[in-house]
């Protein structure tokens, strides 16, 4: 397997999506493959976990401490990173531990991270200066990485991702946003003229405004605008799935071939979709859409996509 020591950025295939209502409206859609850039640390993550560890490296900290659901891409990512270069890592995991651990969790205990379960209630307060303190006696001085992996140097990361093609020649490039981390470095990257979607895999993404905001101004970065959120394509909230989204993906890997997952890649896909119908697009118009990965956290929603097909 390949090793991410390195971390030198592979060549990431881009594919022209042949799906038929995009060909009938003159529309060309294309896939930035970030899904293939590593077969465990995938999509956005290899980006955003780059500077992370390098910085880590760079620390005195022993270890690296960070947060997620049961079903996380970025604890799956972080964990097979740490053990691929012989970081300690702990995940602070939200919920209560289960009798049957995740696909996620298992792999990441098998990853030699070791898992901190605390309750709904408690994962809320986690920045809380009281809730740092007990991790600190409990784990020593670590670096902490917050959930998703947005941290101080995710913008470093993510604005190479829109380096890997012309983005100048494209008239929308569109990604799925959780945190906004990853939008946040493609902003920061953009060619001036380029225009970028993000689409909230959560419902009342609005925050998202205030954060990536938040997040560029970190990085001493102007907000350069030519950026917009779709916050209608949520499915009812964070991993909720409708019958169309469902359909949309069915639909989508149908024409290419190409897998999607619903929590994220398959919203930004919904919303592309969407605009396309209410003719939002030009004939002639090129669309990258960012697939950001998280193939594992499938595992976990599979029969939830055929209850929604059924
Ligand atoms: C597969 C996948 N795509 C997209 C995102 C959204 O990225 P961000 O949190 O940077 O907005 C995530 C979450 O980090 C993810 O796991």
């Amino acid at each position: 397997m390949t090793t991410y020591s390195s971390a030198v950025v592979p060549d990431i295939p881009i594919d022209v999506i042949d799906l038929p209502v995009f060909k009938q409206a003159g529309v060309q859609l294309e896939l930035l493959r970030l899904d293939l850039v590593h077969p465990l640390i995938s999509g956005n993550k290899w980006f955003k976990l780059k500077y992370a560890l390098q910085a880590f490296q760079l620390s005195d900290c022993q270890r690296i401490l960070s947060f997620g659901g049961a079903w996380s891409n970025h604890i799956h990512a972080l964990a097979y990173a740490g053990f691929e270069q012989g970081i300690e890592t702990v995940g602070v995991i939200r919920g209560e531990r289960a009798g049957q651990l995740s696909p996620t969790l298992v792999d990441a205990e098998r990853w030699g991270m070791q898992l901190e379960f605390v309750s709904r209630w408690q994962y809320r307060g986690k920045s809380d200066a009281e809730f740092v303190a007990r991790l600190r006696d409990k784990y020593g001085d670590f670096y902490s990485l917050p959930e998703g992996g947005s941290g101080e140097w995710v913008i470093a990361g993510c604005r190479e991702i829109i380096s890997l093609f012309d983005a100048a020649a494209y008239d929308l490039i569109c990604c799925a946003c959780g945190t906004g981390g990853t939008l946040a470095g493609l902003i920061a990257g953009k060619p001036e003229g380029a225009t970028l979607l993000g689409v909230s895999a959560l419902k009342g993404g609005d925050f998202l405004y205030a954060d990536i905001r938040e997040l560029l101004a970190a990085a001493s970065i102007d907000d350069p605008g030519g950026w917009s959120l779709a916050l209608d394509c949520h499915e009812g909230g964070y991993a909720k799935v409708s019958s169309r989204l469902a359909a949309a993906m069915q639909y989508f890997t149908q024409h290419s071939g190409i897998g999607l997952e619903p929590v994220y890649t398959g919203k930004a896909l919904l919303a592309l979709l969407q605009k396309l119908e209410r003719g939002e697009f030009a004939r002639g118009d090129r669309v990258m859409l960012v697939h950001t990965g998280g193939m594992q956290g499938l595992r976990g929603m599979k029969q939830t996509l055929l209850n929604r097909l059924a």
